[in-house]
């Protein structure tokens, strides 16, 4: 279904880019906007169509996906308001709620998807979420869901969650990646390779996660069958508790996700006034 479809990619920057790449080899047509025309030749060379103008993309497009920066929204709004009517507009927009892009298209079908950056690698882990009030229906979902599963998994989930999945799925890299340099540098420290503590550990890392996903058990069983009485693993177990790890991971997802709503806020609050701004 989603090979006979063409696609607008509005704001082909870091994410949109990726789009191009993969959704071109899953869609009849990538089109692709951007300003400059650094981003417009690799718009090209990733194997989209480039256009600067987004009211022309759009037009050719079965599907407009919005990929510009949250604050660079308002400026896109004009150039799709009266073109996506009766379209698939989905926006990828961190903090811009369904609410308010309905209120900027108001006869689209509107969806937001949250990807993460191991789309680079096409293994996102994408969150998914539609306003039913825009009579999305069945088919339009599928192709969504298939349009994101070109680039990585797909969960459909209530809007509600999205600040939770942003600090959880979009952050976890940053923060795996930090937990990872942090295990290497104690292995570098005792006094092994950094490359091979690295490489060991990233194999090790992998295949925890693949045997959870696999059995599948809480972390926890886990965690004790790896835990001999009086062996290593407890002595360094009592020093993550001691340290307090647990909880500030648990703060980590906690206070990000916080963070995503106070910028939520800010961000809706300033569309919020462009768009009223454009109205008057
Ligand atoms: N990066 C991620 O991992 C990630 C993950 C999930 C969601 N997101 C969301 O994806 C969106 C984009 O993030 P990003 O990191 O890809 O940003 P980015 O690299 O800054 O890309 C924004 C793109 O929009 C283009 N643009 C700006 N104004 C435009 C306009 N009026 N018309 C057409 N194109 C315009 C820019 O063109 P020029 O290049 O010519 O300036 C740029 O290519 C954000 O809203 C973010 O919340 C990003």
């Amino acid at each position: 279904m989603l090979h006979t479809k063409k696609i607008a990619v509005i704001g082909a920057g870091r994410i949109g880019q990726i789009f191009v790449r993969e959704l071109s080899k899953c869609s009849s047509q990538v089109y692709a906007t951007a300003r400059s025309e650094k981003t417009l030749e690799v718009i090209k060379q990733l194997g989209g169509e480039p256009l600067r103008d987004n009211k022309k993309a759009a037009e050719k497009a079965d599907i407009v996906v919005i990929s510009v920066k949250p604050y660079q929204f308002p400026s896109i709004v004009n150039d799709l308001k009266e073109t996506v009517k009766n379209k698939i507009v989905v926006s990828v927009l961190a903090g811009v709620n369904l609410n308010t892009i309905r209120e900027a298209f108001p006869n689209a079908k509107i969806f937001r998807a949250m990807p993460n950056i191991n789309a680079f690698i096409r293994k996102s882990t994408t969150a998914l979420t539609y306003d039913p009030s825009t009579k999305v229906s069945e088919e339009d979902r599928r192709l969504i869901e298939q349009l994101f599963k070109c680039i990585g998994s797909v969960y459909w989930i209530p809007e509600e969650y999205m600040n939770t999945w942003t600090s959880l799925i979009g952050s976890t890299p940053a923060f795996l990646a930090e937990i990872i340099d942090a295990l290497v540098l104690g292995a570098v420290m005792t006094g092994m390779p950094r490359r091979l503590a690295q490489e060991a550990l990233l194999d090790a890392v992998k295949a925890t996660i693949e045997h959870l996903q696999t059995i599948p058990v809480h972390p926890l069983e886990l965690r004790d069958e790896v835990t001999t009485p009086g062996g290593t693993t407890i002595y360094g177990l009592k020093l993550l508790e001691a340290r307090g790890v647990k909880a500030g991971l648990m703060e980590v997802v906690v206070e990000s996700t916080k963070r995503g709503i106070e910028l939520g806020v800010a961000i809706e609050k300033n569309i919020k006034k462009s768009l009223l701004k454009m109205k008057s």
